[in-house]
C-alpha cells in the first residue's frame, strides 16, 4: 500500500514534504549553487495549544501518521479524539476494557498496525473510600473495573498500565509504527509525580524512541474540592507522546 500525507484536513496544516532538491541559481563569474527547497511559514504543527484533546489529535496525526495507515485505539472510551479527524484517511481498529478488551492483551497478531493510540486512565480509584473526591474518575476511567492485574495502588498502578500496555503495543506495530500516548502527570499523596517524564524514561530504555511531545492546555480554570494551602501548582495541562517503535526489544 502507497501511503500519502494528507494536505486537505483542515487541521492539519503540514504541507507534504518536499521532494524537490532545489533550483539551480547560476550567476556569471560565480560558482552555481542549488538554493534550498522550501518556504519560509509559519502555517505548522505546533508543540504547545489550548484546547480541548479533539483540537490537538489531528495534528499529531497529520505530523506522524501517514494517511492509509492501520490505526488501534486500544483505548477509545468515547472516540473524542476522533471527533476532528476524517476517518476515510485511515482504518481504524477501536477497542477499549467496556468492550471486554484489556489493553495489555491486545487480540490482534504480532506487527499487525502502523499506529496504536493509547491513553489509559491518568489517575488511580482503588476503591473503597480512598481518593474519594475522584470517584467520578472510576466511572469515566474504569481504572478499578479492571481487575488490574497487580497489587499496585495510585500512582503505581497508573505506571503500571502504561508499560504493560505500552509493550503490549509494541508487540501490535509494526517495526517503525508509532506509539501515541496520551497522558497527565499528578500530584499523589502530597509527591509530584512527571508521569510524561516517567513513561518517556521507561519506553526509551526498551522499546521505543521519542519523536515528538505536545503539550495541551484546558481552556477553563479546574478546582480542587479542598484546600487548606496550596503546595503544588494545579495542573492545567496534558500531553500528546509521540513514540517509533524499535525493532528490537531488548531483553532487559
Ligand atoms: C481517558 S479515557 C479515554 C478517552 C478516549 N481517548 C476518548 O477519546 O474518549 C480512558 C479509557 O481507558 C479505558 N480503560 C481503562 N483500563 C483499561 C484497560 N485495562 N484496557 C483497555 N481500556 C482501559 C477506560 O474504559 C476509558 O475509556
Amino acid at each position: 500500500m502507497k501511503l500519502t500525507y494528507q494536505t486537505t484536513e483542515p487541521l492539519s496544516p503540514r504541507p507534504p514534504a518536499s521532494t524537490k532538491a532545489g533550483v539551480l541559481v547560476r550567476r556569471r563569474g560565480v560558482r552555481p549553487r542549488r538554493s534550498p527547497a522550501g518556504k519560509a511559514t509559519n502555517e505548522l504543527v505546533f508543540s504547545a495549544y489550548q484546547g480541548m484533546n479533539a483540537d490537538v489529535f489531528p495534528h499529531v496525526l497529520s505530523l506522524h501518521v501517514p494517511v492509509g495507515s492501520k490505526i488501534a485505539d486500544i483505548t477509545y472510551g468515547k472516540g473524542v479524539f476522533w471527533k476532528n479527524v476524517k476517518l476515510e484517511y485511515y482504518e481504524l481498529v477501536q477497542s477499549d476494557i467496556k468492550q471486554g478488551i484489556d489493553c495489555r492483551a491486545l487480540p490482534y497478531k504480532d506487527q499487525t498496525f502502523d499506529c496504536v493510540v493509547f491513553d489509559p486512565p491518568y489517575m488511580h480509584t482503588p476503591g473503597g473510600t480512598a481518593h474519594e473526591g475522584h470517584q467520578n474518575y472510576e466511572s469515566y476511567y474504569k481504572n478499578n473495573g479492571t481487575g488490574n492485574g497487580t497489587n499496585k495502588k495510585y500512582h503505581e498502578a497508573v505506571l503500571d498500565l502504561y508499560f504493560l500496555g505500552s509493550a503490549e503495543a509494541w508487540r501490535v506495530l509494526k517495526p517503525g509504527g508509532v506509539l501515541i500516548v496520551k497522558c497527565q502527570d499528578e500530584v499523589c499523596a502530597c509527591k509530584q509525580r512527571l508521569t510524561h517524564v516517567e513513561i518517556i524514561n521507561y519506553l526509551t530504555e526498551t522499546m521505543f524512541i521519542v519523536e515528538d511531545l505536545f503539550v495541551l492546555m484546558r481552556t477553563n480554570k479546574p478546582g480542587v474540592s479542598r484546600v487548606l494551602r496550596q503546595r503544588h501548582a494545579r495542573k492545567n495541562h496534558s500531553y500528546f507522546l509521540v513514540f517509533r517503535r524499535k525493532s528490537v526489544k531488548p531483553t532487559s
